[in-house]
């Protein structure tokens, strides 16, 4: 059995006290669960503060992105390492927005993979259509052109201890939630791709869905069986939401 994953991605939304009464209210309900893992995605001025929150508590924490240089004159960038000194197990890379508000390319997203785990990250690594890639009926393409670039760059090899998260863009932060049959459908269409290159890391590969994930609607995407836990936008930033997400993933 894979492990499951619950993941919040704060996206920019925080401030000190709202992050402390939100992390407080969170540990308040959780406790270690064998095989699942909870954890939150915040943005870089916050690690400091989540790290003093987290530390020693089942909930772990990371970066939203991830440099795919070690350091230099790269303003506004944030490293691997960076991530590291501040305790973050994760960092996602290739979410949706930063592919199509910031630019990250295939090229780009499989440099930030391989710099996340050469830092001793966990990488998070985002694929997923648009509507209108779902529409004219080429979301398999889009998946294997974005997979693929991580799969020549690093090998399947590096899947290996990395999650994908799947987050079809029409479903994020729109309310829409892909059926379970559509999640099911695209994260075994991944895990089949691995497989190619490599059944055993496919085999073992947590493949996460996000996209408009609620407690009304986790447990029947997270009962199919490719789905391996969530990638949490909005409903992370509200403890009950949130929590209601994780219980479904320990039951
Ligand atoms: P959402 O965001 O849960 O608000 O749809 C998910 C994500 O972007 O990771």
């Amino acid at each position: 059995m894979r492990p499951k994953y619950v993941v919040g991605n704060w996206k920019l939304n925080g401030s000190l006290p709202g992050n402390e009464s939100l992390l407080r209210a969170i540990l308040k309900e959780v406790s270690p669960q064998p095989g699942r893992h909870l954890a939150v995605c915040v943005p870089a001025p916050y690690l400091a503060q989540v790290r003093g929150l987290l530390e020693g508590t089942p909930v772990a924490w990371g970066g939203q992105d991830v440099s795919r240089f070690e350091k230099g004159a790269y303003t506004g960038d944030v490293s691997g390492a960076m991530l590291r000194e501040f305790g973050a197990t994760f960092a996602i890379v290739g979410h949706s927005e930063r592919r199509t508000l910031f630019g990250d390319t295939d090229e780009a997203v499989a440099q930030k993979y391989a710099a996340a785990r050469k830092a001793g990250l966990v990488p998070i690594f985002c694929v997923g259509e648009t509507l209108a890639e779902r529409e004219k009926g080429v979301t398999e393409s889009v998946l294997a052109r974005q997979l693929d670039a991580v799969l020549e760059v690093s090998g399947a090899a590096a899947l290996d201890g990395g999650l994908v998260a799947y987050e079809p863009v029409w479903a994020i932060g729109t309310g829409r939630t892909a059926t379970s049959a559509q999640a099911q459908e695209a994260h075994a269409f991944l895990r089949g791709r691995v497989a190619k290159k490599d059944a055993g890391v496919a085999s073992r590969l947590p493949i996460l869905y996000g996209g408009s994930v609620k407690g009304s609607n986790a447990a029947e995407l997270f009962a199919m069986p490719d789905v391996d836990g969530g990638l949490i936008g909005g409903a992370s930033l509200v403890a009950e939401d949130f929590l209601a997400i994780w219980r479904a993933a320990v039951a």
